[in-house]
């Protein structure tokens, strides 16, 4: 399976390690994997100019980043949305990159799943944004993982991560 896991946190730290332990697991499984950090990369919100269903043909009309995101919501199999809790959410950074998929409507990944990284453990708002979107997209939900305050970067808390994404098929 293709998978491609947008990382939406800015910083090398905490949703990093997830994704890098997530990433190890699958690919010990033979899956092939592809990280895109979206958290630094520039893009913008959607305009709702309509050009990408006229015009366009499937192509924004904003130039930024999200070309990259573009295509691997085109290659892959599965989704992995990665994102540290910011304000109860995902970060604005990874809305961006969800939002902006209006220009190809659904993404040809059929499974999705969601990494968190919290410092308080109250991730209700960002789950329940992953099981409305991924519904409305007809995907199939993989599992929710979340890494809270202290047990953030722990080894044992990334071995069950890897562990986990080795059964992911
Ligand atoms: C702007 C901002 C907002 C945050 N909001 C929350 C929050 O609402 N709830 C929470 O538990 N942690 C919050 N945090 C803490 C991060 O979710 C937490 O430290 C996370 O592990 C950081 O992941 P990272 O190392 O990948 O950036 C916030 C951090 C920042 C920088």
């Amino acid at each position: 399976m293709k998978i491609a896991i947008l990382n939406g946190s800015p910083r090398k730290e905490n949703t990093a390690a997830m994704v890098e332990a997530f990433k190890a697991g699958a690919e010990e499984a033979g899956n092939e994997v592809c990280v895109l950090h979206v958290g630094k990369m520039k893009i913008g919100g959607c305009l709702a100019c309509e050009y990408c269903h006229g015009k366009g043909e499937g192509q924004c009309i904003q130039k930024d980043d999200m070309s990259q995101v573009i295509d691997a919501y085109k290659w892959a199999d599965m989704i992995v949305f990665a994102s540290p809790i910011y304000y109860s959410t995902m970060t604005s950074q990874l809305h961006a990159a969800i939002q902006r998929m209006y220009a190809i409507g659904k993404p040809a990944a059929t499974k999705a799943t969601l990494l968190l990284s919290t410092a308080s453990g109250q991730t209700d708002a960002a789950e329940a944004y992953f099981k409305q979107l991924i519904g409305f997209m007809g995907m199939e939900d993989c599992g929710v993982c979340k890494v809270v305050g202290d047990d953030n970067k722990k080894d044992e808390k990334m071995a069950e991560i890897k562990a986990w994404a080795t059964t992911i098929k």
